[in-house]
């Protein structure tokens, strides 16, 4: 039994996953954190590896750029694989000034521009809220830390490049903490599927400050962020 998307056999993945968009980070997160790691499903060149951190079964996969191509590895993950824990783990772009490069938000809900959720859900909004479990657990592992975090809500877009930069002050206004592209998929199949989910963004850009990581900076905040997911996956 395999899925369009996923080759991998029953089995092969664990109850609970952590998430990016590039299939090449969560090859090297797994090779990085993982032991016993395998290699167990590469369809598209969208890797998922399985291994053990600190004794315990964790999968690792990508799930490629935006919410149609992450809602198939979500969908087919929950419905076919038997995953019930998902974090993800990415990047956001900050559009108010009380966020910096390199904080860690913690994406409690996502609003959206996306009409995929209210397709989902007879046209009316859901609320798509992190699993409370989950983001305690990562509240805690972070507490353990100085990393600079930041809890509220994200706002998923379907455009990386936005016409109208307006929209950037008015959800500044309403205290969105960081723009991405996934988050509002990941907690409605999540709800759907009476699965977990929590998503942890390193705020790679400021979007209105026109700011930007270098690549060595990237790297070493997907390390902080990708320490707190495995620690809270365990907890
Ligand atoms: N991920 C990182 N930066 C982003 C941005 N500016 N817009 C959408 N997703 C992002």
């Amino acid at each position: 039994m395999s899925t369009p998307h996923i080759n991998a056999n029953p089995g092969d993945f664990a109850k609970t996953i952590i998430m990016s968009g590039d299939p090449l980070r969560a090859k090297l997160i797994a090779e990085t954190y993982l032991e016993d790691v395998k290699e167990v499903t590469n369809v598209r060149g969208i890797l998922g590896f399985t291994g053990k951190y600190k004794s315990k079964d964790i999968s690792i996969m990508g799930h490629g750029m935006g919410a149609p191509s992450a809602s198939i590895y979500f969908h087919e993950l929950m419905t076919t694989y038997g995953v019930k824990n998902f974090i993800r783990v990415g990047s956001c772009g900050a559009i108010s000034d009380n966020i910096q490069l390199k904080d860690l938000i913690v994406a409690m809900g996502a609003s959206t521009d996306s009409k995929i959720n209210r397709i989902r859900f007879l046209d009316h909004d859901l609320a798509a809220i992190a699993n409370f479990d989950m983001l305690q657990a990562c509240i805690e592992v972070l507490k353990t830390t100085t990393i600079n975090y930041k809890v509220g809500n994200v706002f998923s877009s379907d455009l990386f490049y936005r016409p109208n930069e307006n929209d950037y002050t008015l959800m500044a206004k309403y205290g969105v903490l960081g723009v991405e592209m996934e988050v509002n998929a990941l907690y409605a199949l999540a709800a759907e599927h009476q699965c977990r989910a929590l998503a942890l963004c390193t705020v790679t850009d400021h979007i209105t400050q026109h700011e930007h990581l270098t690549a060595d900076e990237r790297r070493t905040d997907l390390h902080e962020m990708v320490k707190v997911a495995l620690e809270t996956a365990i907890k």
